[in-house]
């Protein structure tokens, strides 16, 4: 592919997702695009290109857009966000409770759904021990309408369950479907509301959050845009709420908005909250 034709798609993926493709990931365009280019009947990825010069439909645009999109993920990953949701966060809201006993969580980039079906889980546990009669309303979304459709779904291959999942959570929430799928409990579904949202539009209307995980999208994004997406996340997450990042992300160097909560990898607080003041 031409340095010009790479352009074309460089420029469009970063308008319309933020994603920062450089020339060693050019492969990508070929091999995820091809699929795209045929569904919508152009001969080749050149005929695709040759649209993208001039006004491609929205629809074709959303599907480039979802194919370059990595929505790799599992059950718990990384463990240490969710060691510490345990250890620090849900302490500290028993300590502090929000109003009507309702925590309100925010999963930004929640692919397939196997991390918000994870914070669900962990907190239908916690509950039971630690938060009596408390409602958890986790908002989980995505870029990818095909990859939310998945999540909504809850239906998962052996392979995604061996990665991650406890045996204990497996056994108990659960249940064996056909073709040798598990599909998770009604009641930890009904736990998630999942929509479309892009992280380049305007946050407002999701409303406010006691935790927002946003994790393992930011590192596909250019330095401006990561520092914008957390400012912006910022106003949505109540001042003594907690955002947890991926393990390969920090705000060092970004956004003097956040701070890394003392001993808690990926945890932070906003600067001047009392996590970070106390310490
Ligand atoms: C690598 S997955 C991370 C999933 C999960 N957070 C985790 O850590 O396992 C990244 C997800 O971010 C989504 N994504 C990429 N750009 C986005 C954007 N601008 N707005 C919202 N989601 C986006 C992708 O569709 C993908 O599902």
């Amino acid at each position: 592919m031409n340095i010009a034709d790479f352009d074309i798609y460089r420029d469009l993926l970063k308008a319309k997702s933020g994603l920062t493709l450089t020339q060693d990931k050019a492969y990508l365009i070929e091999s995820r695009l091809n699929p795209v280019s045929k569904k919508w009947g152009y001969e080749n990825i050149g005929a695709l290109t040759k649209i993208l010069r001039g006004v491609p439909p929205k629809e074709l645009v959303n599907d480039i857009v979802e194919a370059m999109t990595t929505n790799e993920t599992s059950f718990f990953r990384d463990n240490t966000p969710f060691e510490n949701l345990k250890s620090k966060v849900i302490p500290y809201f028993k300590q502090n409770p929000r109003p009507n006993k309702t925590l309100r969580i925010w999963c930004a980039a929640a692919s397939s759904g196997q991390e918000p079906y994870s914070i669900a889980m962990l907190l239908k546990e916690e509950a039971a021990m630690h938060l009596p009669g408390w409602k958890f309303q986790i908002t989980a979304t995505d870029i990818s309408h095909e990859i939310l459709e998945q999540a909504k779904e809850g239906l998962y291959t052996q392979f995604e369950i061996q990665r991650g999942l406890p045996i204990t959570y497996l056994m108990k929430y659960f249940k064996q479907m056909p073709d040798n799928k598990w599909g998770i409990n009604q009641d930890i579904k009904d736990m998630i509301t999942f929509k479309y949202f892009n992280l380049l539009d305007n946050m407002v209307m999701l409303g406010k959050y006691d935790i927002i995980f946003c994790r393992n999208v930011l590192i596909y994004f250019d330095q401006p845009t990561k520092k914008d997406v957390m400012e912006r996340s910022a106003n949505l997450l109540e001042d003594d709420g907690f955002y947890f990042l991926g393990g390969a992300e920090t705000v060092l160097g970004i956004t003097n908005t956040f701070q890394n909560v003392p001993n808690c990898r990926g945890l932070y607080a906003k600067s001047k909250s009392q996590h970070i003041v106390a310490a």
